[in-house]
């Protein structure tokens, strides 16, 4: 990989989701030790690596509608993890070519293809940062550049908060994050959900051990609905996410034993 395995914070030997993610999603970025975790995950649940396209399916519909259909012209993507071919700020400019993206995710290696991809755009910036510190992520210098607290935006937890373990507090982070906001902004998730406790355990327990603790867990579809507390859940709904505003693209087969809720609230008072 072009000697990027020797980047500081890049163990190769070690699996990471923004790498397994990116193998499931068919990019270039990712070593054996994902390859082999992926490989391990889908010997419980076969039908990941389509659960994961039908999620970018869904961020890309999903930014399209607040651009066009809400008028969003501002978002924070927590989590963004490695680009692909349709990146929140390609969609979201597309409406607009004026539209503002701060992405932030702690890998080094998204962010060198995070920055690389990013910069000649003054409209986009790409922090390296845990997300558990949300005053530094809220006090960036690049946050203060180019998000205006007194205008809606949007904030993104794309496939992210299932690796905030509980005692990090998901919950809290989105309600950090989502305060500065001004009324009439959105908190957009998806997330992993098995109804059956069992398989919950035994995919946290494959992802936690082959990532060596950076994972939370897979959780249950009612925890997820916890995080729109006092929000303004707009249709259809928190949903499986094929099934959040489709387009005429079909759905990648997937399973349905592991599923990806997806849904966007918006804070009341606009
Ligand atoms: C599964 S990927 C999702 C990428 C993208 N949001 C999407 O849906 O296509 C999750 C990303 O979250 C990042 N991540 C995990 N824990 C994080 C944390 N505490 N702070 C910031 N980023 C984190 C990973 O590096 C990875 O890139």
């Amino acid at each position: 990989m072009n000697g990027i395995e020797d980047l500081p914070g890049i163990d190769p030997s070690k699996a990471h989701v923004a790498r397994m993610y990116d193998y499931y999603l068919g990019g270039e970025n990712n070593f054996e030790a994902d390859r082999m975790a992926c490989v391990e995950l889908d010997s419980v649940v076969a039908g990941i690596r389509g659960m994961a396209i039908n999620n970018r399916r869904f961020l890309v519909r999903l930014v399209r509608t607040l651009a066009a259909d809400y008028g969003i012209r501002q978002f924070l993507d927590i989590g963004s993890g490695l680009p692909t071919q349709e990146n929140v700020h390609q969609i979201a400019q597309r409406a607009d070519p004026g539209a503002r993206v701060v992405y932030v995710d702690m890998d080094p290696i998204v962010a060198v293809h995070g920055r690389s991809l990013i910069a000649d755009d003054a409209s986009t910036a790409f922090i390296l940062e845990d997300a558990r510190n949300t005053g530094a992520i809220l006090d960036h210098p690049e946050t203060r550049r180019l998000i205006d607290f007194t205008e809606p935006a949007a904030v993104l937890f794309i496939t992210f908060l299932h690796q905030i373990p509980d005692h990090d507090d998901p919950a809290g982070l989105v309600r950090r994050l989502m305060a500065p906001f001004a009324p009439g902004s959105f908190l957009a998730i998806s997330h992993p959900v098995a109804g059956d406790p069992e398989l919950r355990t035994q995919i946290t327990e494959i992802a936690t051990r082959t990532t060596e603790g950076h994972f939370g867990r897979v959780r249950a579809r009612a925890e997820v609905d916890q995080f729109f507390s006092g929000l303004e859940v707009i249709p259809p709904g928190l949903v499986e996410v094929t099934g959040w505003r489709p387009d005429d693209l079909p759905p990648v087969e997937q399973t349905y034993d592991l599923i990806e809720y997806g849904g966007a609230g918006r804070k009341p008072g606009s």
